[in-house]
């Protein structure tokens, strides 16, 4: 089988994710890195591509400009997957041409800045009928696809209560400058969108929500926290939510919790047995069972589900991280790029992306309207 021929726009040398999607897709053997942008700046962009081994004429100066060269090759020498790495007001503009053009995407989360960008892609989308993934990093290590599975399977019985809680610290030091504050993109509007703390990260935890339980977010109630007057997006917030009459919970995410690091917890209580899952220690999955004591599962092990296990590439006890996860969602896009058969968990899709900002714009709204109960 030839390799996918990938190109990416943003994750320079300068981003944080970059390194994450260049080291993923190289880690199944199915992907080429062929071209792309990775800066506006022509020479930061060019320095970069060239350091990584790219050819001079698949360098680009913009989208536009990749969209214009790459439609001029024969299909067998084009990109076939276009990977976006921008802070999140490029993702539409960019998702948009790409998507007209033909180009399959990966996209980072959040999709774009408005849900109304996000429907318009999804339409798109199904009229082109090319795939689309929307990185929801997490989604890909092997115990959060055990959860899945387990779940699906009914082990854990009727899901009543869902706790998830996504701390970080790192707004903290710079939250009570003003001139610290103006230097953050996620914090300025015109580059983040609606919202920095939910949108960053409290996205993740609704969709991995919906990603394990395979239910919907039907309801909820936002307190937010910005802190100050002049700081125009929220750096913490509390979502109570409720997926059924009888199924209820809370999204916890917070940028202002001083010295947290990535500290992302996943629980949810069935009738029958309860799973708990950190991303801070990801090897290891709590299950826990009414008069049994608590079994601590680890991956790569004969006794997880063929999703999990297809989800890990060393033996037990070799310790997996980021970089698998994402390596794993490079894995079923390109299950699904080569027409292969994929589990439906295989990669977050675009649907997950356009929930994503369904549930921002709600948050939003709840909050604004003086912490009110809100459909989605
Ligand atoms: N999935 C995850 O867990 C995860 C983690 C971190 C970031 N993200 C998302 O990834 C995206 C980027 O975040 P980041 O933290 O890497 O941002 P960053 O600011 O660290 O890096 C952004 C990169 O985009 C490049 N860029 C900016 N404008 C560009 C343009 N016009 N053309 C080409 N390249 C351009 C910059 O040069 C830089 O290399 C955001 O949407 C963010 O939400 C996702």
């Amino acid at each position: 089988m030839s390799k996918i021929r990938l190109g990416i726009i943003g994750g320079g040398g300068d981003s944080l994710i970059g390194v994450v999607h260049r080291i993923a897709s190289q880690m199944f053997d199915k992907y080429e890195i062929i071209g792309g942008v990775f800066n506006a700046n022509w020479e930061k962009n060019f320095d970069f591509a060239k350091t990584i081994g790219l050819s001079s004429d698949r360098i680009y100066k913009d989208c536009e400009n990749l969209i214009d060269e790459e439609l001029k090759l024969p299909e067998d020498k084009r990109m076939e997957v276009i990977s976006i790495l921008t802070p999140n007001f490029l993702h539409f503009p960019m998702a948009k041409k790409l998507i007209q053009n033909g180009f399959n995407i990966i996209c980072e989360k959040p999709l774009t800045t408005t849900y109304e960008e996000a429907l318009e892609l999804e339409v798109l989308q199904k009229e082109k009928e090319t795939v689309f993934a929307v990185t929801y990093t997490y989604t890909g290590y092997p115990m959060v696809r055990q959860m899945k599975d387990m779940i699906r399977r009914g082990v854990l019985g009727t899901i009543q209560k869902v706790d998830l809680q996504y701390y970080q610290g790192w707004i903290n030091p710079v939250i009570h400058n003003p001139q610290e504050r103006s230097k953050v993109w996620r914090l300025d509007p015109k580059k983040s969108g609606l919202s920095c703390c939910i949108g960053d990260i409290g996205t993740h935890a609704f969709n991995m929500l919906e990603y394990l339980t395979g239910m919907e977010v039907k309801k909820l109630l936002a307190d937010l926290n910005y802190m100050y007057k002049d700081n125009p997006l929220d750096v913490d917030g509390t979502i109570l939510i409720r997926m059924s009459e009888y199924c209820k919970g809370v999204i916890r995410a917070s940028q202002i919790a001083t010295a947290e690091e990535n500290n992302f917890t996943v629980q949810i209580y069935g009738s029958e047995g309860s799973l708990k899952w950190r991303q801070e220690n990801p090897n290891e999955l709590i299950h826990l069972t009414e008069n049994l004591p608590m079994q601590v599962l680890k991956p790569g092990n004969n006794y997880l589900s063929e999703f999990s296990l297809d989800s890990s590439k060393i033996p037990p006890g070799h310790p997996e991280g980021i970089f698998d996860s994402m390596g794993n969602i490079y894995n079923g896009v390109a299950k699904a790029l080569r027409n292969k058969e994929f589990d439906e968990g295989a990669f977050p899709n675009l649907k997950g992306g356009v929930r994503g900002m369904l549930f921002i714009e709600k948050v939003i709204a709840s909050n604004n309207k003086g912490n009110i109960w809100v459909e989605l």
